[in-house]
């Protein structure tokens, strides 16, 4: 991993000592460095432009969502991806403009629903049938109109973790391609464009790809499907959204592609496609979470305990684990970390770094080379800003972690340590009924 050192052998993030964040914040703490976010976003937005290609990159808010970094969000003219209602509410906190917002979910709640349709928002993503009768109906009744995605699932098998994959044929989310399913829905939706409008299609292939040819290969499955919609139907869809998934940076051994790369070859696919067919090129709509906010993020925390198994392992605990970080327990996912401290030291051993929670699976990082390590020294994750805080949990009922924004040498808290007393606000005591 690249990362700045100060003169102290203080790791420095957005020119901050991290030291300094600890004692200042406390710990785990989740330090964002800001321009990271900015260039991430730039580079997806710029590329676009450079392409002269009509698009917009919608930002999975699933990956990291506050009213902080949703304003990070907006001023980078990034659009939104929410899937529930708690993100829709934290984007309409952070005033994120309704009409650059973009509902999923594959079990969306008439609440949800009502609220988008309240609110404006740019457009519905339509995972089912069942969802796209709900809305028909809620829609009908207001008089209303709403932008709608058909998000097809187009039986492609990326080359990611198992649960984390999701245009595969046997998928929980979207109309399938292949069976019928999303051409019916197709024709549902031209039967009647007063309510609900069919701006295009969707479709996502998973999480943390590599490649592009699962990318490649969605698009080309799509303009087949179009290529027959048109003859039959005259659809052609205004905007395709290619989803998001694309890889980041964990460990030395992953290799990226350049986030500008994605964009290109998605472009030059639907070009080459476009042009086979003699169709318009569509607005080409993207939803990155993690290649946004993933290695903008650090994870620090304070190693406590540290147990020695002579010639078997040396386990580190930090003050942290699978309540704030719950990917390498549930995903096996790997990490690297450095001792923020003591950057100039030489490492000296191999330890496994431990979580606190009450369970052995609870490991953040197995085999890592360390310098001498003691009790109160900083250990700093690297590339946790996706999915770290967003799938925090009370495990053990630990209270949330704090998150921290820097940016040149500027340092500001953005979401507060959770206290005891707010991590049980919402506990009340029971009164057994009488004669018990
Ligand atoms: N669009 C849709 C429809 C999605 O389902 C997702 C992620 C994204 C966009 C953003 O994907 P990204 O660019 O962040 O890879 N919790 C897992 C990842 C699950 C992602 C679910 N959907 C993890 O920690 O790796």
């Amino acid at each position: 991993m690249v990362y700045n050192m100060n003169d102290k052998g203080h790791l420095k993030i957005g020119g901050v000592d991290v030291v300094e964040l600890a004692s200042t914040y406390g710990t785990p703490l989740f330090v964002y460095d800001v321009n990271k976010i900015k260039e991430n976003a730039r580079n997806f937005v710029g590329t676009f432009k450079d392409l002269g290609v009509q698009a917009q990159v919608a930002y999975a808010s699933k990956a990291f969502s506050s009213i902080a970094m949703l304003q990070v969000a907006k001023d980078e003219g990034l659009s939104l991806d929410v899937v529930s209602q708690g993100e829709l509410h934290t984007a309409l906190e952070a005033e994120f403009p309704p009409e650059r917002i973009h509902l999923h979910g594959n079990n969306k709640s008439i609440p949800e629903l009502e609220m988008a349709i309240e609110h404006q928002i740019g457009c519905v993503v339509l995972d089912n049938f069942w969802e796209m009768e709900l809305l028909q109906g809620l829609l009908a009744e207001r008089d209303a109109s709403m932008d709608v995605l058909l998000r097809v699932t187009p039986g492609i098998e990326a080359h990611t973790h198992d649960y984390i994959l999701t245009g595969q044929e046997d998928s929980k989310f979207g109309f399938d391609l292949w069976n019928g399913q999303a051409e019916e829905a197709v024709k549902y939706l031209l039967q009647d464009q007063h309510h609900m409008n069919l701006k295009g299609l969707h479709c996502h292939i998973g999480s943390q790809i590599f490649e592009t040819d699962g990318f490649i290969m969605a698009i080309r499955k799509l303009y087949e499907a179009l290529g027959s919609w048109k003859e039959t139907y005259g659809f052609y869809p205004e905007v395709l959204n290619l989803g998001g998934g694309f890889g980041i940076k964990y460990t030395e051994s992953d290799e990226p592609l350049p986030l500008s790369h994605y964009v290109h070859q998605l472009v030059k696919e639907v070009k080459e496609q476009v042009e086979h067919y003699g169709f318009d090129l569509p607005e080409i709509w993207i939803e990155p979470g993690r290649a946004i906010v993933g290695d903008a993020g650090v994870t620090l925390y304070t190693i406590g305990s540290i147990k020695e198994i002579p010639k078997v392992r040396t386990y580190v605990a930090v003050d942290g684990g699978m309540t704030d970080n719950l990917r390498p327990a549930l995903y096996s996912a790997k990490y690297e970390a450095v001792v923020a401290n003591k950057l100039n030291q030489e490492k000296i051993k191999t330890v496994s770094i431990a979580g606190k929670c009450c369970e052995s699976g609870d490991m953040l990082i197995w085999d890592i080379d360390v310098p001498e390590v003691e009790s109160g020294d900083l250990l700093a994750t690297f590339s946790t800003g996706a999915y770290g805080y967003s799938m925090s949990n009370h495990y053990n009922r630990f209270p949330k972690s704090a998150v921290v924004f820097v940016e040149n040498g500027f340092h500001q808290l953005v979401i507060k340590r959770e206290s005891y007393q707010e991590m049980t606000r919402l506990d009340l005591p029971y009164t057994p009924p009488d004669g018990i």
